[in-house]
């Protein structure tokens, strides 16, 4: 073993370098690189020939202050999958093996292999580093910083509809994206790096698998361009339409189930990972699997009320639980399909999440909900109640456009513009109003999916659109605020500018609720 190798490899490997590299000093070379001396955690490749460590990605587990699995992907059987972590004083001193999950792409039928490491203990609102490595190859390597537990300040993002910078090949030697992708689906990545969350809510549509040539490829390339950041902050899916593919699994979602390890919600084997919660300090994220209740036909193959019901049943218990812990203040939901829109020509809302999910938003108070599914930003004034009409209307309960307190109604974020080569920011209606997509009909053979049938609608809850950015995202700022008083979330839509995550502001409003605790 060769010591300056191993040392050139860890100085290089991106952000992880300073805090490493101070980390693991003499001894953590030695103990990365000397089986004659150590616990002979890894060997010099030396030529091997196996596949390096692929698109390296961390989750949080249930609770964030002291779960994490790092994932990555081969499409060869590997050797021994696993994981070195520890801290940036001490190095890497704990080895956890990694679990492999596998599914076969109908479409090339390829295997991919996903190699999952969940490391638990850990300590609340601390730095680890770790190197995911497996037998032959160079050992990749991260940080991850826990939620803090209890009431601190923390930082999350969110953007969905982002693909991929990358191209694919066509016939005749030509290229072009085959996902929707464009440069904005890299730079945006870069821009969430420079914020730097504690997590990031990635509320779905994430690279367009299912309309591409390539669909391993295309998913390779998410997570190529992605482990920039999610190598280093949790990036928390939840499951959007495109990740729905034909063949993969009895409904279309093999694909995203196999590459994330989301917090387990207790659901039968074939929704494992479609639903979850986790919670970082005084905040609870649920992540929902909106196509189970959209009346939309927009995956590869229609899988409306796929669940049965076990989401909604779980939904409920969920917010109940949350609302039960007086550790909870905020209650923030994750999905990607929306129940509003004032965009012309695109999706538009859905009305069976205003039927299935509002009633339960408004009955547990959910304070603010980010999606995606418009390829633009938009906001709603706070809602609670809905008319009683055909598109069932959500009613705005305050138009104060600043400050707005969530525990008199929910705020519906959409937040699409995440870097598809279909930003719909110029599709606003002029004065605000809504598409609300109430049903489909056959299917349309022009258009390879069942007939949509959509209702017009005023938009009394329309708060902000942003018709000037196609690209986007938002974070959000968490003050727990004193005992027996308010706490808040400011939250900043920033604009994605171009490389180097450049970025400007374009609109900051703040969040507020009685502290319960
Ligand atoms: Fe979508």
């Amino acid at each position: 073993m060769d010591d300056a190798i191993s040392r050139r490899t860890v100085l290089t490997t991106g952000g992880a370098a300073a805090i490493v590299g101070a980390g693991i000093g003499a001894g953590g070379v030695s103990l990365l690189g000397s089986p004659g001396r150590g616990p002979g955690l890894w060997t010099q490749p030396a030529g091997s020939g196996a596949q390096p460590v692929g698109g390296l990605h961390l989750q949080f587990g249930k609770d964030a202050s002291s779960e994490v699995v790092v994932s990555w992907h081969t499409t060869d059987t590997v050797g021994n999958p696993r994981v070195m972590v520890g801290t940036p004083t001490s190095g890497f001193g704990r080895l956890v093996p990694a679990e492999t999950r596998t599914y076969r792409d109908a479409k090339s039928t390829t295997e991919v292999r996903v190699h999952h490491a969940r490391i638990d203990n850990l300590a609340p609102d601390a730095d680890y580093v770790y190197a995911a490595v497996h037998d032959g190859t160079n050992p990749e390597l991260g940080t991850v910083r826990t939620a803090p537990s209890g009431r601190k300040p923390l930082r999350f993002t969110s953007f969905g509809d982002q693909a991929t910078p990358t191209l694919d090949r066509l016939k005749k030697a030509s290229y072009r994206s085959d996902n929707l992708g464009s440069p904005a689906a890299g730079d945006i990545t870069t821009a969430i790096e420079r914020i730097g969350p504690l997590f990031h809510l990635v509320n779905g549509d994430l690279c367009y698998a299912n309309l591409a040539h390539d669909r391993i490829r295309t998913w390779s390339d998410w997570f190529d361009n992605n482990t920039r950041s999610a190598r280093y902050r949790p990036w928390m899916p939840a499951a959007g339409n495109h990740e729905n593919e034909l063949g993969n699994g009895p409904i279309g979602f093999a694909a995203y189930q196999t590459y994330f390890t989301v917090p387990d919600s207790g659901s039968a084997a074939e929704f494992r990972g479609l639903w979850y919660s986790f919670t970082a300090g005084s905040v609870r994220v649920i992540s929902l699997s909106n196509d189970d209740v959209c009346f939309q036909d927009a995956g590869n193959f229609y899988v409306h009320g796929y669940s049965g019901g076990a989401q909604k049943r779980w939904l409920e218990s969920e917010l109940a639980n949350a609302r039960a812990d007086t550790r909870v203040d905020w209650v923030i939901v994750c999905m990607h399909q929306t129940a509003i829109s004032t965009s012309d020509h695109t999706n538009g809302a859905d009305l069976g999440i205003r039927q299935e999910w509002l009633p339960l938003f408004d009955r547990y108070q959910v304070d603010l909900v980010v999606c995606g599914h418009e390829h633009h930003y938009e906001r709603s004034h706070p809602v609670r109640g809905m008319l009683d009409t055909e598109t069932r209307t959500p009613i705005p309960v305050e138009t104060r456009p600043d400050v707005i307190d969530t525990s008199k109604g929910t705020v519906h974020l959409v937040i699409g513009g995440g870097g598809t080569s279909s930003p719909s920011n110029t599709m606003f209606f002029p004065q605000p109003r809504c598409r609300v997509l109430t049903g489909v009909g056959a299917v349309d053979p022009t258009i390879g999916c069942r007939a949509p049938r959509y209702v017009l609608e005023g938009a009394p809850w329309s708060a902000f659109r942003d018709a000037d950015n196609a690209y986007g995202f938002v974070a959000f700022d968490l003050d727990p605020g004193p005992p027996g008083g308010n706490t808040s979330i400011k939250a900043t839509h920033y604009a994605v500018n171009g490389p180097y995550g450049a970025t400007s502001v374009v609109e900051q409003f703040t969040l507020t609720r009685p502290r319960r605790g």
